[in-house]
């Protein structure tokens, strides 16, 4: 397999295509954004422990039988992904109420939930990725009646699975965010990434923010909550 010319540049990483039209290479840069890219940093490794937290995560995930776009991790920053379209919706998952959802709400941090919530959001730059319901997704054509049920089906299964991974390193994982792509026949699979980025990680017993609102809220210490949730999943057998 080739790495060929790139075909998409992220916020905090790019996709190659290669010489299999059915894989590509994603590439993990050291770049952190947030507020859509108005907050901008640079962190030494950053791209290599989320790389590596991601593949961590996403083989547990495909042992309890939810596919994803991982094939093979080929270097610190590159891994070896199936080949998808992403169906352009933020798919998060809210365990414990935090973020955005306590400030449109008015819900203190930490509260806890009557329920587990699925939210969308239109995955949209220039719009600022709106949150939306099934039937904007439905209305717009970005998924069918079928596609969010199974996308919502497999959402609250890999928040079982990573709840339980999260837990085993003392983390609690209040909410997190996961995108999901086709495959040229079709199907639905996991894709992009799920690291401290991705979600909110919460020290148990602490509340310890352990996760990207370190960068977001600048509190220090982003780098080395990395560094830690990547050594606690690496010397864990799950
Ligand atoms: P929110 O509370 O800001 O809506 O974020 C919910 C979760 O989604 C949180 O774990 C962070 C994650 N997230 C992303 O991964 N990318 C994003 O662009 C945003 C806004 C949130
Ligand atoms: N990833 C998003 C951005 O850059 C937002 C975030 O994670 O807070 O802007």
């Amino acid at each position: 397999m080739k790495k060929l010319e790139m075909l998409y540049s992220g916020k905090a990483k790019m996709v190659f295509k290669t010489d299999d039209p059915d894989v590509y290479v994603i590439e993990y840069r050291d770049d952190a954004t947030a507020f859509n890219g108005q907050k901008k940093g640079s962190y030494e490794n950053k791209g290599i422990l989320n790389n590596k937290i991601a593949n961590i995560i996403f083989k547990e995930i495909e042992k309890h039988n939810v596919p994803t776009h991982l094939i093979e991790e080929i270097s610190d920053r590159e891994t070896v992904v199936k080949k998808v379209e992403i169906i352009p919706l933020e798919v998060i998952i809210r365990n414990v109420a935090a973020g955005s959802f306590s400030k449109r709400y008015g819900v203190p941090e930490g509260t806890a939930l009557k329920c587990t919530i699925l939210e969308f959001s239109y995955k949209n730059d220039e719009l600022n990725d709106p949150l939306i319901n099934d039937y904007h997704a439905m209305a717009l054509s970005i998924a069918t009646r079928e596609e969010l049920d199974e996308i919502s089906e497999m959402a609250f299964k890999i928040n079982e699975i990573i709840t339980e991974i999260f837990k085993k390193i003392n983390l609690r994982l209040i909410d997190f965010k996961i995108e999901f792509g086709k495959t040229s026949d079709g199907k639905i699979i996991l894709a992009d990434e799920i690291s401290p980025d991705t979600c909110r990680l919460w020290e148990i017993g602490t509340d310890e923010k352990m996760d990207k609102d370190r960068f977001r809220r600048d509190m220090g210490g982003f780098m080395e909550a990395y560094n830690e949730v990547y050594k606690r999943l690496s010397e864990t057998a799950f």
